[in-house]
């Protein structure tokens, strides 16, 4: 019987044959239990020791066993061969090309409304102003009585308002700020209030939200030369070193004497366009000292104390800044708009 069992030289060299032919792990395996498993050629011819005479065991053993050595370190260094092959693959099947162009992250801005905001903040709070805010709903009496615009007065309809219940308004300006920064405190004063009002009214260049400046200054020596040297330095910041003014005569109800302040369009150099009306001007706000009553209104003493107050809207500045013809385009928040801004 054992006779008709291959020779151990020839099961070695079938072994080596197949292990250096196994092109994968689990294929080697296979090559490995085929030979040396249970069932295996190896194990095939320590079974049949047995059946041999008693001087050939030790020996048929013995060789059986190196045999089994042999071919074991065979399995282990191509074991080691393919595992070594598979992390190569695995390393340049993961390859970086660091020299391939990046994919750039898009980038936000800041609105072009907070932009001009914090400029125009950032200019006063350098001339020592400080930043003081207000409600967006806010009372009749902080809103109109204080500043001097009593129930009935037709100032009210230069300002389309949004009523609340219980005597409350959407703020139509940011003038209560200046009622609500003065009671109760004492001059000097030096505040620029930035925020949103509201008003009924919407055209290609009202929008019923948008956003205001409101400034003034309280102390006991502060004139209209004051209120004229704060305006130019603004507006040369904001516009440029030869931006040229002028003052207007107007009627606010909270200012005597009462301007509005327009600057020579930029677009047509005051030749007349579209942007400016034909009139080579654009309006840049409103301004003057403000007026006895709304000292008085805050608790202040007129006789002794005065001061220049201005208000102006951001917004259009803004449009011009940017180029936006129609102010709704500022608060759609369409990427494609603001993207180019
Ligand atoms: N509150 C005014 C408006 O909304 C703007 C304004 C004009 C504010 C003159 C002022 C000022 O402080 O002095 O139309």
């Amino acid at each position: 019987m054992a006779g008709e069992q291959p020779s151990l030289a020839v099961i070695e060299e079938e072994a080596r044959l197949a292990i250096a032919e196994a092109r994968s792990l689990p294929a080697l395996a296979e090559v490995r239990a085929r030979f040396l498993g249970k069932k295996g050629s190896v194990g095939a011819v320590l079974r049949g020791i047995g059946a041999l005479a008693a001087d050939e065991r030790a020996r048929v053993g013995e060789a059986a066993n190196v045999a089994k050595d042999r071919i074991e370190a065979l399995v282990a260094e191509r074991r080691a061969a393919l595992e070594a092959g598979a992390r190569d693959h695995e390393l340049s099947a993961r390859r970086l090309d660091v020299s391939l162009p990046g994919v750039r992250a898009p980038r936000g801005h800041l609105h072009p409304i907070t932009q001009i905001e914090r400029d125009i903040v950032a200019f006063f709070t350098g001339l020592g102003f400080a930043v003081e805010e207000g409600p967006e709903v806010e009372t009749q009496w902080n809103n109109f009585e204080a500043l001097n615009i009593p129930p009935d007065h037709p100032a009210r309809d230069m300002q389309a308002t949004f009523f609340v219940d219980g005597g409350h308004v959407l703020r139509t300006h940011t003038s209560p700020v200046q009622i609500r920064a003065m009671t109760g405190r004492q001059p000097p004063f030096r505040f620029i209030v930035p925020g949103r009002v509201y008003r009924n009214d919407r055209s290609p260049r009202h929008s019923p939200m948008f956003h205001q400046v409101e400034g003034f200054m309280v102390d006991e020596r502060v004139s209209f030369a004051d209120l004229k040297g704060v305006l130019y330095a603004f507006q040369r910041h904001m516009m440029g070193a030869d931006v040229e003014l002028r003052f207007r005569a107007s009627y606010f109800p909270f200012t005597e004497p009462s301007a509005e302040l327009d600057y020579r369009c930029l677009l047509c150099s005051g030749a007349g366009c579209a942007t400016c009306s034909q009139s080579g001007w654009i309006e840049a706000g409103g301004c003057g000292m403000i007026h006895p009553v709304v000292l008085a209104n805050c608790g202040l003493d007129p006789e002794r104390f005065q001061g220049f107050a201005f208000g102006m809207t951001l917004d259009r500045a803004a449009m011009l800044r940017f180029g936006v013809p129609n102010i709704h385009l500022l608060f759609e928040g369409d990427l494609r708009v603001l993207g180019q801004i």
